[in-house]
């Protein structure tokens, strides 16, 4: 049975409106090409069985297989850059003709690049890195790391968080569709609010008066022997953009009683916020920052633990041993994802589109009751609602006028783009939202009429 907490990633694939969308959108081809997927792959939510099938990824936007284009700004977080980009498959290319492969016991020049460049981009003195093939695996290294380096096991972590699916991951992650149902997590994972100013437990009502620090504080406190704090430095699911002041205290109070500070930027990191690192715009140094995601070039699966001076401590054990830990592929698209954000200025972009498209949707969406809070850092920008049940209506008013986002928590809409998006695209996703807002919000009574209008208004985009 579907509960709310099943909403917490959004768009699950047990809806009524999913089957619904299907019913009118998909050919008899996809439908059988969905339902062969169905049939082999084990289900599980957020994935099998799926919305739609696909032929196409360029740029910002997908291709399913009955030819319909789709504008993606969901992108699972990874399309900083867009699909296909020219500099990453030339990149790949290159490195797929001479060195396919770096097996254990080489080092290969593509991955030695990718780590002295993000180690000394990184928001941290002295940096080191390990790779892995995948964000969830990064963590699970950081979680290792944050031990052997303190002789603590304990963390803290936030309620709502996602850190990855694995076991070591859902215990420091706070979502239930995650959790429920798995057994016994890992020992010592304590969990605290997060920053969330719009529903904050402890009463600060809107404007964070950083209660849920002073909480964290508590704990460390009464604790007295946590390994580590890990947060999202930016919450990419419902867009939570803490204070500055969020991340000093939570750096002094880390500092006060020896625990590590871990931030998953995971799919915030390279741009997507304005920043290469989301922690730039705070000020401080983590002890570790976890990226990945869009590091692979959106298309390889590659992430990096990266640790600050004086983490060099797991000599005498395996912190990964990944078969793909130098995967020479992967780092040579990195590093053209790298020289695509310097060369395309996708960092001041990033900033400056955010805060129009910001600006853009509070005077769109103005007087309008369903929206609660538009919110926005850099090219990540969540539309809060008041209503879970709106959100999916207005997702699949959308899908059905061709674009794509995330629900994140039950009721945010969240749209994060490529940086390079054309910005005509990017208005027009604007203008789509704010349909499909107005015409939900007036009843679910004019589907066809509002999906005509919908399709017509992509056909004259498009051409
Ligand atoms: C914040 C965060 N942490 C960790 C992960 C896990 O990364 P991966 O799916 O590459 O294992 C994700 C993936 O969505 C994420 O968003």
């Amino acid at each position: 049975m579907k509960t709310e907490s099943d909403r917490s990633e959004g768009d699950i694939n047990l809806g009524d409106r999913r089957k619904a969308w299907q019913a009118r959108h998909l050919d008899a081809a996809t439908r059988e090409l969905l339902d062969e997927d169905a049939r082999w792959f084990l289900h599980q939510s957020m994935s099998t069985p799926c919305l739609n099938a696909l032929d196409g990824a360029q740029g910002a936007w997908l291709t399913d297989t009955a030819g319909r284009r789709i504008l993606d700004f969901h992108g699972n977080s990874l399309h900083q850059i867009g699909y296909g980009h020219p500099a990453v498959l030339a990149a790949m290319r290159a490195t797929l003709e001479t060195l396919p492969f770096s097996p254990r016991r080489y080092t290969n020049r593509p991955a030695v690049d990718l780590a002295r460049r993000l180690c000394q981009a990184a928001p941290m003195a002295g940096a080191r890195l390990l790779f892995a093939p995948g964000g969830t695996a990064a963590i699970g290294m950081a979680l290792k790391l944050a031990r052997l380096a303190t002789g603590r096991f304990k963390t803290i972590s936030m309620w709502d968080a996602f850190h990855g699916a694995s076991l070591d991951a859902i215990s420091v992650g706070g979502e239930a569709v995650f959790r429920r149902g798995i057994g016994p997590l890992l020992p010592g994972s304590e969990h605290v609010p997060p920053c969330d100013p719009g529903q904050c437990v402890f009463g600060c009502a809107g404007s964070c008066a950083l209660r849920c620090v002073d909480y964290i504080d508590y704990c460390l406190r009464k604790e007295g022997d946590v390994a580590a704090v890990i947060v999202e430095t930016v919450r990419c699911t419902d867009v939570q953009v803490p204070p500055t002041d969020y991340y000093r205290r939570l750096r002094q109070i880390c500092d006060r009683h020896g625990a590590l500070l871990i931030l998953d930027e995971i799919p915030i990191a390279l741009g997507r916020t304005g920043h290469l690192f989301a922690v730039e715009r705070y000020g401080i140094e983590p002890d570790m920052v976890v990226i990945g995601k869009g590091l692979g070039g959106g298309t390889m699966p590659l992430a990096a633990l990266i640790a600050r001076e004086g983490l060099n401590v797991g000599q005498q054990i395996s912190l990964g041993h990944y078969t793909h830990e130098k995967n020479p592929l992967a780092c040579a698209a990195g590093l053209a994802v790298l020289d695509v954000i310097d060369q395309e200025g996708l960092l001041e972009r990033s900033r400056r589109l955010g805060l129009e498209a910001v600006q853009r949707l509070r005077s769109l969406l103005a007087g309008m009751p369903a929206v609660k809070e538009i919110r926005g850092a850099g090219l990540l920008i969540g539309i809060e609602l008041h209503n879970a049940d709106l959100a999916e209506a207005v997702l699949y008013r959308c899908l059905s006028a061709g674009l794509s986002f995330k629900v994140g928590q039950g009721q945010v809409l969240v749209l994060a783009p490529p940086l390079n998006v054309d910005e005509s695209d990017l208005w027009w996703a604007l203008e789509q939202i704010h349909q499909a807002l107005h015409d939900e919000s007036r009843g679910p009574a004019r589907t066809d009429d509002h999906e005509q209008g919908q399709a017509e208004n992509l056909h004259q985009h498009r051409s």
